[in-house]
Formats: structure tokens, sequence, C-alpha cells
């Protein structure tokens, strides 16, 4: 064993040897060569070498310094952590005195840079303190000295002057890492984490402010800050090391500790580096310390040792444990400094009409706390109610509790730590399992389309993302539809439809020449008549202006839309005329009892419970619509003047003609400039995606609409508040006064519950944020009362509410 390690030694004894000076002289280079001999330049005792190291991915090299006669080869300075080189790189001393590092292309990556004076370098070598240096031979001072710009690692009799700097180095390469030890301006050492240059509260001090002028690492074997009137102040807590009979350095290490070590020299065994002394003692109770955090030069704590939301417990030798809370995972999986985030969505936004409370459970973590970042404190409270109170509060995501006081906190906290000293007991507030997936359901459903398929399962994973892929799906939709409409333009009477297709001539018979009208549509006039279907049958024809470009995109679309639906809550199409080009009528079942505005608004208002069962089947209709058929159908124009009711007071859907739209620019306008003012969702005048929420909100207007029978917007109110329906809806809501909605309605009135049920989902649906409103499903539950439905926020984000 001892002889192999001999073996091992010896030709580095000899090439040491061999080279017996160690002064470079210009015009010398190395090259980085894969086949390991990359001759590096050592100091004359051998101890040191300088050149390149073959780093852990074997095709990459690093320009660096190392203690050449151990077995690891520990780098203790290097050029281009940020960028290693390939093989063919090389490191020249130029004729010109300047040492240049250039990758295999020849292209500079690094070099040494003498700042203070422009002067050529004479020669360089490599010291026996490991300090690698340029000099020329009338300057008393080197010209460039790796000991002035380390990199993170100190070696003895190596100084570190005002403002120098060590920064550690990432967990697996030698790219900067989070943590620096700094010798400030002010006069103080510290140890701060760093992110993008910014340092964060120091978590060691040396209390030296205005005092200490250098940090020094004792030859005798250990690191202090010198002051001004002579007197030291120990950073490490050295023993004695004679430098004949040891190596030692000082490191920053990637886990943000820094430790003094120490190698036995010429030693037979593989014992390796071991630790002396490290600060600070505790580094996860140490950012907790107020003197430390109070730092003058820095605005904020940061994120503490272990990222954000983390906690850090103290392992061996000073090392940090970061961990995760239950339910929240690394950032990073292969960095656990990368801090955490929930697995689960947060806040209150999915399932927001239910109770929070309903939402979410309460783990517990004992010995934990996030000391810096509690945003409320309640006292004194009790462990339930310090449980309740977050589960209730959408801003909490983790309350701590010590016995007497609650705090709470919101995402992202900082500075954790979990020790037995800490008595504080955190309560993580995770989503009940069950919830989280909710959304996902709708990928179930066999859609005949892949696409959309694929689409809508990633609508399951978060709201955002639901809002930004349903945008996704309409434009594709839209696309497709474009396509059909080029290849099909008379695809129409294909086997898959029950339609039937008549002639213009057999339509103007069966309508008397088009003489009873029953209405105007968004593109055309209704008239009633009648047509032979097995028996003779009433129907609704409608005759779709020829002449509008629009008139002939809505005839396709109410098409192709209706054709593919088949619902008890839509009307339903019976056939059609496309003859000769010249005309575009559609054939509908007649529905015995007009629209749903005539009756509302007319002069006999409707039942309580008819007017509930209307709500009903309208929700139906649209979650038909939006979720059950083969593709997602918007409807963008839903409004009482579109419910239609049949001869058993069903109310149906009807009017297609702008559903096709969904995000197209042009027909987003054109909906917007026609849409019934007061049905119309917010966001159709902003710059944002429209998705299935928009007829969500339309039927939030309805559906007070159908409660009160009265329209959203009425000239003549009583008094200005209550010109707005949506608007005094909520004021009812929230002052409780309900009753004052429904004038003399008494079915209502003693029906206060349901009242009070429907007026909130209502709400709900007006929310001026789309992701706030349920979708039709979840509304269709509300109705049902299968849903518990909570107290609705204000619907406007910046009104008066
Ligand atoms: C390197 O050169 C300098 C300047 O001439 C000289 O002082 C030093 O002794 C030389 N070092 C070695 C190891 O030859
Ligand atoms: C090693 O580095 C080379 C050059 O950057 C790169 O192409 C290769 O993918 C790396 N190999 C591994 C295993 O990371
Ligand atoms: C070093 O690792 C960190 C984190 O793992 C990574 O962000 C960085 O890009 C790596 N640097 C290099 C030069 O590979
Ligand atoms: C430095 O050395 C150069 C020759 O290498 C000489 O010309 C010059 O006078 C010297 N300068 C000083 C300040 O001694
Ligand atoms: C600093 O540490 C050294 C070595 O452990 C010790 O000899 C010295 O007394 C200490 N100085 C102070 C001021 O603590
Ligand atoms: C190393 O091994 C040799 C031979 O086995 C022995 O003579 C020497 O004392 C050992 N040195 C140390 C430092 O253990
Ligand atoms: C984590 O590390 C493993 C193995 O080194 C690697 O295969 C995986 O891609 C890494 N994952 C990430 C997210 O970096
Ligand atoms: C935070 O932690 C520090 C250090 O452990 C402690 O002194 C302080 O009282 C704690 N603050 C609170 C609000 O518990």
């Amino acid at each position: 064993m001892a002889f192999t390690h001999i073996l091992k030694l010896l030709p580095l004894l000899v090439l040491a040897d061999a080279q017996g000076h160690s002064n470079i002289s210009l015009g010398t280079s190395i090259t980085a060569s894969g086949a390991g001999d990359n001759n590096p330049w050592c100091s004359p005792s051998g101890d040191f070498a300088f050149g390149f190291q073959r780093l852990e991915n074997k095709s990459l090299f690093l320009l660096a310094i190392w203690f050449d006669k151990i077995p690891e080869k520990t780098i203790v300075w290097y050029a281009n952590g940020e960028k290693p080189v390939e093989q063919g790189s090389r490191v020249e001393l130029t004729s010109d005195g300047k040492l240049v590092l250039s990758d295999s292309q020849g292209r500079e990556i690094w070099r040494a840079d003498d700042q203070v004076n422009s002067r050529e370098a004479e020669y360089a070598a490599m010291l026996d303190t490991g300090n690698f240096v340029l000099g020329n031979r009338n300057m008393s001072t080197y010209l460039w000295e790796s000991f002035k710009v380390p990199t993170d690692t100190m070696l003895p009799t190596q100084v570190l002057e005002l403002g120098g700097t060590l920064d550690s180095r990432q967990e697996r390469n030698y790219s900067r890492g989070r943590f620096q030890f700094r010798l400030l301006n002010d006069g103080n050492t510290v140890l701060n984490p760093v992110v993008s240059e910014f340092g964060y509260a120091a978590y060691y001090l040396s209390h030296t402010f205005q005092t200490g002028y250098q940090v020094v690492f004792k030859e005798s074997g250990y690191v202090c800050v010198l002051r001004r009137d002579g007197s030291i102040v120990n950073v490490t807590r050295g023993d004695i090391f004679p430098p004949a009979d040891f190596y030692q350095r000082a490191t920053i290490d990637y886990d943000g500790v820094f430790r003094q070590y120490s190698h036995k020299k010429n030693s037979n065994s593989s014992e390796g580096w071991s630790i002396v002394s490290f600060i600070p003692n505790n580094i996860c109770d140490s950012v907790n310390d107020a003197r430390i955090h109070l730092q003058p030069q820095n605005d904020g704590g940061g994120s503490g040792i272990c990222g954000y939301n983390s906690f850090c417990s103290l392992g061996t030798n000073g090392k940090p444990n970061c961990g995760c809370p239950p339910d929240y995972s690394f950032i990073d999986p292969n960095d656990s400094f990368s801090g955490c985030r929930p697995s689960f969505l947060q806040g209150c936004r999915v399932d927001e009409w239910k109770a929070p409370g309903d939402l979410f459970d309460i783990i517990e973590l004992p010995n934990t706390d996030w000391n810096l970042t509690t945003y409320q404190r309640l006292q004194p409270y009790d462990e339930n109610q310090c449980k309740s109170s977050c589960l209730n509060d959408c801003l909490c995501s983790v309350a701590l509790f010590d016995g007497v006081v609650c705090r709470k906190m919101t995402l992202p906290f900082s500075n954790g730590r979990q020790s037995a000293r800490v008595k504080t007991q955190a309560l993580i507030k995770v989503r009940k399992s069950g919830l989280i997936e909710r959304g996902a359901q709708i990928s179930e459903k066999k859609d005949r389309s892949m696409l959309i398929k694929v689409l809508s399962g990633i609508l399951g994973s978060s709201i955002f993302l639901n809002f930004l892929f349903l945008a996704a799906v309409c434009r594709v939709l839209l696309y497709i539809n474009h396509k059909n409409f080029k290849k099909s333009d008379r695809v129409f009477a294909d086997s898959e439809t029950n339609l039937r297709t008549l002639s213009y001539k057999e339509l103007e018979e069966a309508t008397q020449g088009f003489k009873e009208e029953l209405g105007r549509g968004s593109s055309g006039i209704v008239y009633k008549g009648f047509v032979e279907f097995g028996t003779r049958r009433p129907v609704a024809v409608k005759k779709i202006d020829r002449v509008l470009q629009e008139g002939e995109i809505e005839f396709k679309t109410e098409l192709r839309v209706i054709r593919q639906t088949h619902h008890k809550n839509l009307v339903q199409l019976l056939g059609f005329c496309e003859e000769g080009g010249a005309y575009r009528l559609l054939v509908y079942e007649f529905m015995e009892n007009g629209s749903l505005a005539g009756i509302l608004f007319g002069n006999t208002q409707p039942k309580w419970n008819t007017r509930i069962k209307f709500a009903h089947d309208i929700a139906k209709g649209l979650t038909y619509l939006h979720e059950e058929c083969n593709i997602q159908i918007i409807h963008c124009d839903v409004k009482p003047q579109n419910i239609l009711l049949d001869d058993k007071f069903t109310a149906k859907i009807s009017d297609f003609g702008l559903a096709k739209s969904l995000a197209a620019n042009q027909s987003r306008t054109r909906t917007a400039i026609r849409g019934t003012r007061g049905y119309v969702a917010p966001e159709w005048f902003r710059n944002t995606p429209i998705t299935s929420k928009v007829d969500v909100y339309s039927f939030g207007v309805l559906l007070l609409e159908i409660i009160c029978c009265r329209k959203n917007a009425v000239q003549e109110a009583r008094n200005e508040y209550e010109e707005i329906l949506t608007d005094w809806a909520y004021d009812c809501c929230v002052e409780g006064r309900l009753i004052d909605l429904m004038e003399n309605d008494h079915d209502a009135i003693n029906d206060m519950k349901t009242l009070e049920r429907l007026v909130k989902i209502s709400l709900w649906c007006l929310q001026e944020d789309p992701s706030r409103r349920p979708n039709m499903k979840e509304v269709t539950l509300m109705l049902q009362g299968v849903d518990e439905v909570h107290m609705p926020p204000c619907p406007t984000s910046n009104s008066i509410c």
C-alpha cells in the first residue's frame, strides 16, 4: 500500500526536480491535452502547480493552481470557472509579457490583468506559497499575483485588503456560487449570501467596523483581521501547524461555511484534508441574529442560506442541511440550495366559492420557524385557533405557533430553520388531495380530436395556464375551422348530419311567403312556418342576409357548430337551405313560448321556481357547449334574447351565429361592438385572450336578471345606484338586504337561502378576473347545491365596492 503511494508520487518529484528552476520565461506555453500529461508549471518545492486541470467532464479543462503533491490535487485558484475550455486550449506567457488563456480556436478566454502598471512582465513564477506571479526585474512588487485575485481559497501568508472578496463556487462545478467572504471597505469582515452581485445581510460579522484593514492567513495556522491599532481579531481558531509538516488552506465552501483545513505533508496515508475550524458556528441560526441582520449596507435579508421556502438544519462541521416543508419540493431537484416551491396550487383561486377552510389541511412541523417573514401576529391564540385562522386566510401559507402567539406567513418565506432549540411549531397549509386534479377531469372525456385532448389535459395544471391555453385552443380551432370551410364548402349534407336540405321554394311555401315574422337575429329575420318532418310541425326559419359577408360566415358557422351538438337545452336545427349561392336559410324547431327576454321583462313574471329552472337549464346547455361536446364551443352572445322557451318552458340556447368567433381579432371587435351593453365580459375590451369564461360572465348577468326579473341596465331606476343591476346586487348582498332586489316576490323572499345562493353564484360569475370565475360545470354544481357557495369578493378590482 505504502509502496504504491510512493510510486505515484515519484514521477511528480522527478518532474519538479527535472524542471529545476521555476521562473518561466517569455514565449512559454502549456496546451491542455487529453493525454493527461499537461506539464504544469511547478513551484520550486513542487508543492504547487499551475496549469490545466481536467474536470469531471473529461473533455473540459480549468486553468488552475493546485496542491500538486497530494492525491486530491486540491485546486486553490482558478481562472475560468465560468468558462471551462476544451482540449487544445493554451495558456501562454507571451513574448510581450502577458499571461493569456485562449481556447482551442485561439479565442482569448482570460488574461492576467495588470491594472496598476501596464508594464510588461519579464517572467512568471509559481512560488512555494501557492502564489503565481508575473514580475519585472527592476520593480520591487509583482505586476500580477494570483494572491491578489483570489477565488474561493486563502493560503498561509495570503492577505486580503479592504474590498477583497472570496467567492464560493458551485457544488458540482467552478462557476460562482451563492456565498462570499469579504473584507468590506468599512473594515468589517463578513460572510454573506450573494445573488447577482448583490450581497444580502451577513451571517457572520467580525465586528471590526472602522478598525480592520487586512485579513491575513497567519502561517502558524489561523485567519485573523488586523486592526489599525495593531491588535487582531481571530476569524478562525487555529492550532499550531508547523508549515514544514502541514499544508493549510481556508475556503469558503459551496455551502456558505468558511472552513480552515489542514493536510499532513508527505503523508503515506489517505487521510486527506481535516477541518481545523469553521465559521459560523451555526449557519442556520446566524441569519436570525438581529445584530447581523441590521447591516447598514443591506436592505433585505434575502432568502437566507437555503433559498426561499426552505428550512436549514445544522449538520456536522457547520454544514447546513436544507429541507422543504411537506408537499413542497426543491426548485432544482439536484440542488438543495435552490429553495422550495409548493407542489400544489396556492391561495383560494380554484374552488374559491368554497370556504377556504374546506380546501386545505394543516401539517405540523415541529421545531421549525421562519422568524423574519411573518405578516400577522395573533395572541393569545390556541393551536386550533391558529390553524383555523390560517386555513381561512387565503394569503396564509404557513402559521408559526409557539403556545401563545400565532404568526402567519405568506409566500415566499425566508431564513427558515429547524432545530431542537426552536420551540416554535410550523403549521404548513397544504391543499387537500383530490382537489388538485379537479380541472384535469375534463381531459378524460373522449375527444374526437387528439389535439383538443392533449391541450385540455394541460388545462388541468393551473389557472394561469388554463387561461393561456384556452386562448391557444381557440386560435387553433379557428384555424381548423378556416381550413374546413375552404375544403368543404358544400359538405353539410354528409351522412353524419341528420339535417334536412330544403329548397328555397319549399321554405317560401312553408312560411307563406315569409309572412309571419318572429324576430330579428344578429344577421337575419326569423319567420314562422310549417314543414313536413314525418308530421307537419311548426318551425322557425331564419333567413340570413346574403348581402353581408358576415352573414355568410355566420351561416356556415352556425351550421357547422350546431350540427355537432345535440342537447335538450340547445335549440335544435332541423334543416337548411343553401341554394344556388343566393339563399341562406336555417330551419329550427319552433319554440312555443318565445324568448326569455319576452317573458322575463313582460307583464306577467314567471314564478320563482320556474325561474330557478331556467337558470338550471341554461347552465346545463352552456356546460354542454363548453365541456361536453366534441369541440369546445364558446357561444359569445349569451343574453335573454337568445334563450328560447318551448311549450314546456324548457329553456334552450339559440343563435350560434357568433359562436365561431372564439379568438379571432375581427370577430372579437365585432362582438364587442354588437354585444348588448351589460352582457359583455370585460376582457373583450382588453387585449387579452377570450375564453369560455366570457360566457360565464354573460351567464352571471343573465342569472341576476332571471332572479330579479329586470334588465341589467335600467334608465329610469328609482335612484342612481339601482341603475346597474350587477352593482346594486353586490351592495345588497354585502349589506344583507337582498329583499330590496326582489320587490314583492314572496316566493323568492320566503326562499332566502336559495336566493342568497343564486346571487352569490352570479357575483362569482361576474368577477372581473376571468380566472376567478367558476366554469359552467362548477356553476351547475353550485346551482344544484352540491358545492357550498362562499361569499364572493367585489367583482371589480378598481371600483368603489
Ligand atoms: C526568478 O527571477 C527573479 C528575478 O530575476 C529572481 O529574483 C528569482 O530568484 C528567480 N527565481 C528562481 C527560482 O530562479
Ligand atoms: C462535456 O463538455 C462538452 C463540451 O462543452 C459537451 O459537449 C459535453 O456534452 C459534456 N459532457 C457531459 C457528460 O456533460
Ligand atoms: C455550474 O452549475 C450551476 C448549477 O448547477 C449551473 O447553473 C451552471 O451553469 C454551471 N456552470 C457551468 C460552467 O457549467
Ligand atoms: C528597468 O529595466 C530596463 C531594462 O530592462 C531599463 O532600461 C530601465 O532603465 C529600468 N528602469 C528602472 C527604473 O530601473
Ligand atoms: C488568535 O488565535 C491564535 C491561535 O489560536 C492565538 O494564539 C491568539 O491568542 C488568538 N488571538 C486572539 C486575539 O484571540
Ligand atoms: C511512509 O512510509 C514509509 C515506508 O513505509 C515510512 O518509512 C514513513 O515513516 C512513512 N511516513 C509517514 C509520514 O507515515
Ligand atoms: C439531476 O442529476 C441527474 C444525474 O446527475 C441528471 O440525470 C438529471 O438530469 C438532473 N436533473 C436536473 C433537473 O438537472
Ligand atoms: C427570532 O430569532 C432570534 C434568534 O434566535 C430570537 O432572538 C428572536 O426572538 C426571534 N424572533 C421572534 C419574533 O421570535
